[in-house]
């Protein structure tokens, strides 16, 4: 994976430039493919009336960039699903929101951020089948196949990830860090660093 020295652009909150260890995926190498995965998507969906589903939270960025490259009549909806807690142990799985639209007979996409033990999307993905969508496929962005605890199929992937917790693009650590526009990995002292105050 290529690393490069954190960017020189003003932090966005003033303190999470001290936070990151180093950059894992720049935003250039996700634009790039993004748009790559997007083709292929566009290929295999050609137009079938397509229901995207996005798993809440951390797929926000990575959906917005794939959708925009899908040339599909698709809709688009979300599922909830809370599998970590404000650490990084997994914990038992909560489904926060479930879907709106019928799925019964349409080809479906689940994107969901990371594949880490493979537990979350392998639960959206039984619950879905319940609603016989005439087909169903996966897209992740990143994948650490190491921590897999659960077999499942992935017809998509962005990013073959090394054992190691990633934040940014979406993805967060105690629900901080979504907002940067890379991957990056944070240091070590982060994870065992006391929450800040924010007021005095
Ligand atoms: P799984 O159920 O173990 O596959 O975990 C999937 C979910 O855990 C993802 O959707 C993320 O929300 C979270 N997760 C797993 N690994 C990471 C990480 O390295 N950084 C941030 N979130 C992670
Ligand atoms: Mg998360």
């Amino acid at each position: 994976m290529p690393r490069s020295a954190a960017p020189d652009r003003p932090a966005a909150n003033g303190t999470w430039q001290d936070d990151i260890d180093r950059i894992l995926i720049t935003e250039e190498q996700i634009a790039r493919r993004i748009r790559e995965l997007a083709r292929d998507i566009n290929r295999d969906f050609a137009r079938r009336d397509t229901v995207v589903i996005g798993v809440l939270t951390g797929t926000v960025m990575f959906l917005a960039d794939l959708i925009r490259n899908l040339d599909l009549p698709l809709r688009l909806d979300f599922v909830g699903v809370s599998s970590y807690g404000a650490d990084t142990t997994s914990g038992g799985l909560t489904l926060t929101k479930s879907t709106r639209l019928d799925v019964r007979g349409r080809d479906v996409l689940v994107v969901d951020d990371i594949l880490d033990t493979g537990k979350t999307l392998d639960h959206v993905v039984t619950l879905l089948r319940q609603f016989k969508p005439r087909r169903l496929r996966t897209c992740v962005l990143l994948d650490k196949k190491a921590r897999r605890q659960v077999k499942i199929r992935v017809d998509y992937t962005g990013f073959q990830i090394h054992d190691e917790f990633v934040v940014g693009y979406g993805l967060d650590f105690a629900e901080r860090y979504r907002n940067l526009p890379f991957i990056a990995a944070l240091k070590s002292e982060v994870f065992t660093a006391p929450e800040p105050h924010t007021s005095s």
